[in-house]
């Protein structure tokens, strides 16, 4: 099935959405109205109804949304039914947390491959994943690995999304605090905790 162009923002939104109805389904609820989700993920109705809008109304009115529908449709639209593996570059404070943290599994996502530079870390294990050597960074593609995750240096960020692009990558998640340029047919998602504190203080009296 084909969607209308979605907007970003509203893709922004489905994973939110993902979390919020896998809940739902655990707990053993089959159907949700807007309404409801609206309270459990402080979104607007409105808002939840436009977006859901987007691939095909399939609310019904007094019932609400089928939750194992909303679950394999938001799945589909984000391309996380097919399962995803990525490699994870860094292996230091940030880098061990990121695969120790098992909520990447909700997603469909395996850490499948991590690298680092140091010699006392490459060939010892770290929660399962065999830390390699960067320097054997290569044809990812061929091991079925799709993402990236840069958890080195700022220095060494671009060096590595190089590296990353070379060796067939398509999606970068960037946690240096580093601009990176890749080529266009990749996207890189940058994530900044400290970026994010430094806005909080505006809001707080
Ligand atoms: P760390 O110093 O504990 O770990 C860095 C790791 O990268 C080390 O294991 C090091 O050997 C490895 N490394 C260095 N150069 C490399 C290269 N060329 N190739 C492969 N591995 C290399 O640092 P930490 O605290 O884990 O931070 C890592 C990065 O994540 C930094 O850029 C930091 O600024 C960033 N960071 C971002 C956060 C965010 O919210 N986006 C939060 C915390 C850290």
């Amino acid at each position: 099935m084909r969607y209308r162009r979605i907007p970003n923002e509203t893709i922004r939104r489905l994973p939110v959405y993902l979390r919020g109805v896998i809940h739902l389904s655990r707990e053993g609820i089959e159907n949700v109205s807007s309404n409801e989700l609206a309270g459990l993920l402080g979104i607007n109705p409105w808002q939840i109804r436009k977006d859901f809008s987007y691939f095909g109304d399939f609310g019904t009115p007094g019932v609400g949304y089928d939750i194992g529908g909303l679950i394999k449709q938001i799945n589909r639209i984000l391309h996380l039914d097919i399962g995803h593996k990525a490699a994870l570059v860094g292996v230091g404070n940030l880098g061990s947390a990121l695969l120790a943290f098992p909520g990447f599994r909700m997603y469909g996502f395996e850490v499948a491959a991590a690298f680092d530079v140091d010699k006392r870390k490459i060939g010892r294990k770290k929660t399962g994943v065999l830390i390699e050597d960067v320097a054997d960074l290569h044809h990812l593609d061929r091991r079925g690995i799709s993402l990236g995750i840069i958890a080195v240096p700022a220095s060494a960020s671009q060096d590595i999304a190089d590296a990353l692009v070379e060796a067939g990558i398509k999606g970068i998640l960037n946690f240096s605090p580093r601009y990176i340029t890749v080529p266009k047919k990749v996207k890189v998602i940058t994530i900044d905790i400290a970026m994010d504190l430094a806005r909080l203080p505006y809001y707080v009296p």
